[in-house]
């Protein structure tokens, strides 16, 4: 594998969930894979369970890592060509990335959506300048719209709880104060649709994510309505997608909050979030403390999503 940033680079996807139990059944059983190798992450962005679940899982593997904060302690760097660089931003991208490449065998990069110019973040300009350029297997640890190492986690982690052939899956938008991408909700619905749940999708008139990532999926802006019968509820927030005020933050609707009255309308429904999460905003206390909450689990599985894709890049280099 030579780049992870979407369901699409993982190939077979019940094949790729069997490997990752294999993986989760003895996490070292490959740690000779990656001695004298190297892993680079970068961060743009704020992590704690990416950084450190990439960081353990490359090291299962027996790799070193590298981790670099691009905005703290390394030089601002000018993403776009054809500027003349006589602000703030002493180093370009172009330089910095083969430089980069250089020191390491393989990249994860975290670079989130600016949530200012749709067209620059939904061509995801840093991760695919990355590919072209690093001369190096790259794969996503969230880009400006998908987080598939977060998605593959969360398809592990139902494929461990359900009880049906084909559960009821529930991606629900719920309020947050602040303006989040829409990475973590693309994905979730193109991976769980590609696993070949039933995927619903509930949010407020004009939150619709864009069709490229909710093919396959039934969309509703009836909340109870997505929450009947489900067996898997998951919330997120997201800005809005549409061009039409991208990135905007048009509804705080408290109404859209998960709780226990709205639970009680599933089948018994696991509980999954990614975290970082807002209680009583996106969920409130006794949904997520429930005996149902899937979200502690979901976390410790990014470890398994991680070192199965960094496995695979090892084992092509
Ligand atoms: N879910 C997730 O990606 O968490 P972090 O932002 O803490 O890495």
């Amino acid at each position: 594998m030579r780049k992870f940033t979407s369901v699409a680079d993982i190939g077979d996807l019940h094949s790729a969930i069997r490997e990752a139990l294999q993986v989760k059944a003895d996490r070292f059983a490959w740690e000779k894979l990656g001695h004298n190798r190297t892993l680079l992450m970068l961060f743009f962005n704020s992590s704690l369970r990416t950084r450190l679940s990439t960081q353990k899982a490359a090291m299962n593997l027996g790799m070193n890592v590298m981790v670099l904060d691009v905005n703290q302690g390394a030089w601002k760097l000018e993403t776009e060509r054809g500027v003349i660089m006589d602000g703030d931003k002493a180093e370009h991208l172009l330089e910095a990335i083969p430089v980069m490449g250089s020191y390491c065998d393989i990249i994860g990069i975290r670079s989130f959506a600016g949530l200012a110019d749709r067209d620059a973040d939904y061509s995801e300009r840093v991760v695919e300048q990355f590919i072209r350029y690093s001369g190096r297997p790259v794969f996503s640890m969230e880009a400006a719209t998908g987080h598939p190492l977060q998605a593959f986690a969360d398809v592990i982690t139902i494929e461990e709880h359900k009880t049906k052939e084909r559960p009821k899956v529930v991606l629900t938008w719920a309020p947050h104060p602040r303006a989040l991408p829409q990475a973590v909700p693309n994905s979730f619905v193109e991976w769980t649709v590609a696993a070949g749940y039933d995927v619903v999708i509930a949010n407020p008139e004009g939150y619709d994510l864009d069709p490229r990532f909710t093919r396959g999926a039934r969309l509703t802006h009836d909340q109870d309505e997505a929450f009947r019968g489900a067996d898997f509820i998951y919330a997120k927030n997201w800005s809005v997608a549409q061009p039409d005020n991208y990135g905007k933050v048009l509804c705080t609707d408290r109404s859209w909050t998960v709780d226990s009255r709205k639970m009680a309308l599933t089948d018994n429904a696991f509980f999954m979030h990614c975290l970082p999460v807002r209680r009583n905003m996106i969920v409130t206390d006794d949904v997520i403390e429930s005996d149902r909450s899937l979200v502690i689990p979901e976390a410790a599985n990014r470890e398994i999503s991680a070192q199965t894709v960094i496995k695979r890049m090892l084992e092509a280099l």
